[in-house]
């Protein structure tokens, strides 16, 4: 008698976003930029932003409760968390951890994954071995930020400030006997490009955590060689959609919905003009919130749920990258 495969099925979704918006025409305010720049480069129009000392961890709780009481369960029931994040609230220790207390529970397990924008699919990978595994039956994986107290807000940082928002995205992920759940993963990073989008400092490297010539130079803010990064973020998406279709054994026609990363509109209309992928497919949301980085897939995974756009039985590919470099796809049927 062959034993049943234990697969690791989606039970529930949720997605939280702090209710300050921030407007393109908004950040003219600040810097010297304008709607039509950031529309027509990005496709972003609106971020929502933190105020009033919340934390990422404060986002976290909120999708984390909502994916819960969608999947029909309750913290105690959580076997494992997972956050991916790149803005935690403390260097030490992670989000995961201040929001298993938050959540109210004693003892859980819980760890922090930082693979910046590709965070959630490594994340859903690593969760998924679990419970495969047969080691735990519930696993809370988020996605959450707080981009917004990291970034520059002055002319000097705006190639990367008006991309990015605040935003995080949750999911409960359980075991079941049903051929449903995450199928292939293909994850991959190249550390050879670290500096080509980054946040030098605070930090160990060259031994001095920050110096007042690091403050001057900006380096505790993001870098980004933007169309550097571009031209990657679009040869890797397209590989790595062709390597989890593969794996998987199937063809774009067999794929009902793909979830990308939300870092630029135009990122996503190349990979899907060079994959032939019909863009009623193509799902974004990056005209409201921005790049969430780790928290974008979950948000729009939630929210495509949500609109009624994927019935439960369909087949989903997601997609990121991001820094490191860092870059991932997984095949998911809800
Ligand atoms: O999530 C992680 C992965 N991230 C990504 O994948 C992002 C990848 N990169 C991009 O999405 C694009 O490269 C950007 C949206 C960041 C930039 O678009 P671009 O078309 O590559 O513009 P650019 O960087 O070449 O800049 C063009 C011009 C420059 O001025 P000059 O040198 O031509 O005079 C910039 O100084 O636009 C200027 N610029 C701005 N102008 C108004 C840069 N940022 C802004 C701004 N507003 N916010």
């Amino acid at each position: 008698m062959t034993a049943t495969k234990i697969r690791a099925r989606i039970a529930g979704t949720g997605l939280y976003v702090p209710p300050k918006v921030l407007k393109n025409q908004d950040l003219e305010q600040f810097m010297d930029t304008s709607d039509e720049w950031i529309r027509q480069r990005s496709g972003i129009e609106e971020r929502h932003v933190i105020e009033g000392g919340i934390a990422t961890s404060d986002l976290a709780v909120e999708s984390a409760r909502i994916a819960l009481a969608e999947a029909n369960c309750t913290p105690e029931s959580i076997d494992l968390i997972i956050v991916a994040t790149l803005s935690p609230d403390h260097q030490f220790p992670g989000v995961s951890a201040v929001l298993q207390h938050k959540l109210g529970l004693e003892t859980t397990p819980s760890m922090d994954l930082r693979c910046q924008c590709s965070g959630f699919i490594y994340s859903l990978n690593v969760a998924k071995l679990f419970i495969e595994a047969g080691q735990y039956k519930r696993v809370l994986v988020v996605g959450a930020e707080a981009h917004s107290p990291l970034l520059d807000w002055t002319t000097r940082g705006r190639d990367v400030a008006v991309l990015f928002g605040d935003g995080s995205g949750s999911v409960v992920l359980e075991a079941t006997e049903d051929n449903v759940g995450v199928s292939s993963v293909v994850l991959h990073s190249q550390g050879q490009f670290a500096d080509r989008l980054w946040v030098e400092k605070p930090g160990t490297s060259k031994g001095v955590w920050l110096t007042e010539e690091d403050r001057q130079a900006g380096r505790m803010f993001p870098f980004m060689e933007g169309r550097y990064v571009f031209k990657h973020a679009v040869e890797r998406l397209t590989q790595v959609v062709k390597e989890v279709l593969e794996k998987e054994g199937l063809s774009i026609d067999a794929i009902d919905h793909f979830l990308f990363h939300q870092a630029n509109i135009r990122i996503n209309e190349k990979v899907a003009e060079l994959l032939s992928i019909p863009s009623y497919k193509v799902h974004s949301n990056i005209q409201k919130y921005g790049n969430c980085s780790a928290a974008s897939i979950p948000m729009l995974l939630d929210e495509t749920i949500r609109a009624g756009k994927i019935a439960r039985g369909q087949t989903i590919l997601m997609a990121a990258f991001g820094a490191g470099f860092t870059w991932a796809g997984a095949i998911v049927r809800y």
